[in-house]
């Protein structure tokens, strides 16, 4: 079966011992271990429940808790099917299940939260979890659009527990090279980005995909929020100003058409199958962006190039030759790429690692929810513009 999200590896955890532990004294916990002035330290496991148990769940966020075992335990499997949650939890051991997610957020050993729901269920989830004092890790678009997003940074704020978005292509080794070789300076000012996340046959035929009702959109918001968040992240997440974009939905209504993720109700597909954007920042920084569950082209493209004024960069998260590097040195032009970027096995594991990381040694959201903000903000514009055919403000404020 293809590989239905971005190619992963596991990144090996480099968070492994937490430094937030708990120091018991022997003799407080059993006198007949007291020796003397001996202090055993012990590290807090945090509890962690899931919410939603679809494919996203299995497929990461359990795996990345499980790779973990000294650091937390998975306690709650929550799915509005009883079936799945059940199936979750006798699959991989997790204690409790529950239909309705309020159950957990009232356990009051549970530090932690996955949001694994469709995107229209990620808001009210998430505010709740914040303001029940729970950390939450909420799978991507944060939400469906802005003012949802907005709404889940004030709570974040207000609570002071940890918001972070699901985007894991940060967490992959050229993520991680890239970060250090941009931070280095080698790339010089990045003033233009050019990111595509294009699918030649894509249309995901699981879940809700398709219904705009549930998602909020297409392609765009589905799989262009990954390029897009990993493009942004290289640049610095420089703040959006205007957006001018299209989207069509020709191909993907029609019926005649293969599909390598099987079949699907043509009628009810309500989302675009194809959307691109031109994006201004503030300090005059453009940022192309395409993206489709269906288009005709050769094959599937996850890139983003990167045009810097000392260096540009054509990167993918996954793959054979993920980095190369186009530069000028004594007015010889050089293309090179990078031999041993970081070995990372699975950059979903990376996500959850940091979240752990974050939440046990006080340090803020490695994928805070402004970002996923930005990104509700920058597909608004783009969704309005392309129906209006103007070019629309984004406003970023909440
Ligand atoms: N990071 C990635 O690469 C990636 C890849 C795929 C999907 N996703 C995201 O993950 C989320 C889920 O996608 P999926 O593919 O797992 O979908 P899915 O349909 O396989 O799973 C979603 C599950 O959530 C359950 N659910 C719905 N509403 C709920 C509620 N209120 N409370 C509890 N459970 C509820 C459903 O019954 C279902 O089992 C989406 O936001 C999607 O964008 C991320």
């Amino acid at each position: 079966m293809p590989c239905r999200v971005p190619q992963e590896t596991i990144l090996r955890p480099r968070h492994r011992k937490f430094a937030s532990l708990r120091t018991v004294s022997i003799q407080t916990l059993n006198p007949a271990l007291s020796i003397g002035m001996l202090t055993l330290t012990m590290a807090k496991k945090l509890k962690v429940g899931i919410i939603g148990n679809g494919m996203i769940a299995r497929h990461a966020h359990i795996p990345g808790y499980l790779a973990l075992p000294e650091e937390c335990e998975i306690v709650w499997a929550c799915d509005i099917k009883e079936e799945r949650a059940k199936e979750v939890s006798k699959e991989y051991g997790i204690a409790k299940t529950t239909t309705d997610y309020k159950d957990l957020l009232n356990d009051p050993e549970i530090d932690a939260v996955s949001v694994c729901t469709p995107n229209m269920a990620h808001m009210a989830i998430t505010v709740d979890a914040l303001k029940a004092g729970k950390h939450v890790l909420c799978e991507k678009p944060l939400s469906m659009n802005g003012d949802q997003s907005r709404a889940m940074c004030r709570a974040a704020k207000d609570s002071g527990k940890i918001l972070q978005v699901a985007l894991q292509m940060r967490f992959s080794g050229p993520g991680l090279f890239m970060r250090d070789y941009i931070a280095n300076g080698h790339m010089g000012d990045i003033y233009y980005a050019r990111a595509q996340a294009l699918r030649r046959r894509g249309v995901p035929a699981w879940g809700v995909f398709i219904d705009k009702e549930q998602q909020g959109g297409g392609p765009l918001i589905d799989i262009g929020v990954h390029v897009l968040d990993f493009t942004l992240s290289m640049m610095g997440y420089p703040k959006p100003v205007s957006a001018s974009g299209k989207a069509w939905d020709t191909l993907g209504k029609n019926p005649d058409l293969f599909n390598f993720w099987g079949d699907y109700p043509r009628d009810k597909f309500t989302v675009e199958d194809m959307a691109v954007g031109f994006i201004r920042f503030e300090d005059g920084q453009v940022v192309v962006l395409e993206s489709s569950f269906m288009s005709n082209i050769q094959e599937e493209i996850f890139t983003t190039q990167l045009f810097g004024t000392k260096s540009g960069a054509q990167v993918k998260a996954s793959g054979d030759n993920p980095v190369q590097i186009y530069t000028e040195i004594d007015k010889q032009l050089f293309d090179f790429a990078p031999r041993n970027i970081p070995d990372v096995k699975s950059s979903y594991n990376g996500e959850v690692a940091a979240f752990l990381d974050a939440i046990k040694n006080g340090k803020p959201s490695p994928v805070p929810g402004e970002n996923g903000l930005t990104l509700n903000a920058i597909f608004d514009a783009l969704y309005k513009s392309s129906e209006t055919g103007q070019e629309e403000k984004i406003d970023v404020s909440y």
